[in-house]
């Protein structure tokens, strides 16, 4: 039981990292401070954090054969995430991303390519063994395919006693019409601030109170604020909040919400509760921003 692993699904992609001291104007020539690659897409981010928490993990999603695929799989390896449930494809790219990180103003800017490669099936999720996981989360993408993907798992958890389901956990984070059918997936929904404004919501606590109707019954809705920390609502209707955990210097943001969700995740994954959740989530996030990439991510955690 113990030793079952979190599956993420969704986007790889490679991050072309440029950090840069000021943001540049249009149609200017300037030199960046550094620059380097990392692998990227939220759900393949998480696995890094997780695995850093020391969580055995996987990540599923696409890749086409070629060096850019080569520098990912061999970086999930450092990692020690599974990927054994990559689903190659004959055709298409690999996703890449120009991102530009500005720890002056904290902001991080991203230019994904994501042009022609297939996302994973639900027919690509029928092959994986479910009985190796104890919680699988979607980050919102093919949300028609993915709606599959998690029946398959209501019906594999239909047949077990309550201790031996698997969670299903989605991420809403684009404002994209045929992603909010996840709204009602999840048994843990995390919705962004994005997302939330794009809903006419100023706050997280008002997105709480406003889009918790669309969640399924018993379900934990929980709202990320970048410095504003984060808010969660479980089935008890009560707001629980976390305040940010600022770092001494602000350096990297990119991947903050991806590090977020992997240590909420974590943490309600090993028995704790929803304000333990986001007060390490922020804590694990917050010192993520102040280290460039994943490692030196300071990380203090109780084992439940
Ligand atoms: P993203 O834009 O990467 O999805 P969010 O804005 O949702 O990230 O932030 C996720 C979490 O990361 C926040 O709840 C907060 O704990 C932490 N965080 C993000 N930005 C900052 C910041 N500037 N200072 C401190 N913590 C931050
Ligand atoms: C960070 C991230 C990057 C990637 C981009 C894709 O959250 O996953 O690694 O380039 O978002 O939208």
């Amino acid at each position: 039981m113990c030793d079952k692993k979190i599956l993420c699904i969704g986007l790889v992609c490679l991050d072309i990292i440029n950090v840069v001291e000021k943001y540049p104007e249009e149609d200017t020539d300037s030199r960046c401070q550094s620059q380097r690659w990392q692998r990227g897409g939220n759900a393949s981010n998480s696995c890094t954090v997780l695995s850093l928490l020391g969580a055995p993990c996987a990540f599923m999603g696409s890749l086409a054969p070629g060096p850019v695929a080569d520098y990912i799989v061999s970086d999930f390896s450092k990692r020690g995430v599974d990927i054994s449930g990559v689903a190659w494809q004959q055709q298409g790219v690999t996703p890449c991303a120009c991102c530009v990180v500005c720890p002056g103003s904290g902001s991080r800017t991203v230019v994904l390519s994501d042009t022609n490669l297939p996302d994973a099936t639900a027919g690509d999720f029928s092959k994986v063994d479910l009985s190796q996981y104890k919680w699988i989360h979607w980050e919102g993408r093919n949300a028609g395919e993915q709606v599959k993907m998690i029946q398959q798992v209501a019906l594999y958890n239909s047949l077990l006693p309550e201790q031996q389901k698997i969670t299903v956990s989605v991420e809403i984070e684009k404002t994209r019409e045929p992603l909010y059918q996840l709204f009602c997936q999840g048994d843990v929904v995390f919705v962004s601030k994005d997302v939330a404004m794009h809903f006419g919501f100023s706050s997280a606590q008002t997105a709480l109170r406003g889009l918790y109707s669309r969640v399924k019954e018993g379900a934990v809705l929980i709202c990320a604020w970048a410095e504003k920390g984060a808010d969660a609502m479980g089935p008890d209707r009560v707001v629980v909040h976390s305040d940010a955990f600022p770092p001494k210097a602000l350096v990297d943001t990119l991947g903050a919400g991806d590090t977020f969700n992997a240590a909420v995740i974590f943490t309600l994954s090993n028995g704790g509760s929803l304000q333990e959740a986001l007060t390490f989530g922020c804590q694990v996030a917050g010192s993520k921003c102040g280290v460039h990439g994943y490692d030196g991510i300071v990380v203090r955690h109780h084992d439940k």
